[in-house]
């Protein structure tokens, strides 16, 4: 039986469309964004996923709103919950719920860059490498199990855009390159790290840009 999976998204939703392009052994059962105009519930739909959105704007108490998606979510009976640019911060109790099945993209080398505009920062703070990171969800904000991560270098003419366009190459590597392990039941937690089964040498955790 495939790995059903359930995507929350935000925006532009590049790496949902990764993961659904990458012919993986799972079956993305909905997509749920928290702004009904994300163009990555248009996409969905063009590919017959249930898409549906649950406006964070008509509802004021941030834990009412994560219940109510929490069980949209459990509705769908996942596997597995990949944040694809879900860019609101997730209640403990959702976290709680979810604990062991949620995946995050995070963009930057984790723990460097927690947070927001991390391309920027990371220009400012003038670090040579710099990239993205898959991780396991947990109450601890972008600090959860790392399960891979992908390093670009930083070049002396990049701006946040351009840092950032060569990262999200590398994010749509390694975030599908996550789920199949997950879906091949190939990850493991162990006392807050991700073991990937079967890979004793850690290589294909850890990739850069070609
Ligand atoms: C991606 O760069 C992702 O890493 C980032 O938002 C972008 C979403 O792009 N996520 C975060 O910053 C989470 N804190 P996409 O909608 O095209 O996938």
């Amino acid at each position: 039986m495939s790995c059903r999976v359930v995507v929350l998204l935000s925006g532009r939703g590049s790496n949902f469309q990764a993961i659904a392009e990458a012919q993986l052994p799972i079956d993305i059962v909905a997509v749920i964004s928290n702004r009904p105009q994300a163009a990555g519930l248009a996409y969905a739909r063009e590919r017959g996923i249930p898409a549906v959105a649950f406006d964070h704007t008509e509802h004021t108490n941030r834990a009412a709103f994560d219940d109510l998606l929490a069980d949209e979510i459990e509705r769908h009976q996942p596997d597995l919950v990949v944040l694809a640019g879900y860019m609101r911060i997730l209640s403990p109790a959702f976290i709680a719920r979810f604990e062991g099945r949620l995946l995050n993209i995070h963009p930057s080398l984790l723990p460097m860059f927690p947070g927001l505009k991390t391309h920027e920062r990371a220009l400012a703070e003038g670090v040579k490498v710099h990239g993205c990171t898959v991780h396991f969800v947990t109450a601890d904000l972008d600090h959860g199990p790392i399960v891979i991560q992908a390093a670009v270098p930083v070049r002396a003419d990049d701006t946040p855009a351009t840092l950032a366009a060569r990262v999200l190459q590398q994010e749509h590597r390694v975030y599908p390159q996550a789920v199949r392990w997950f879906a091949e039941g190939r990850l493991e937690i162990n006392q807050g790290r991700v073991n990937l089964k079967g890979d004793s040498t850690s290589q294909s955790v850890f990739s850069t840009e070609r």
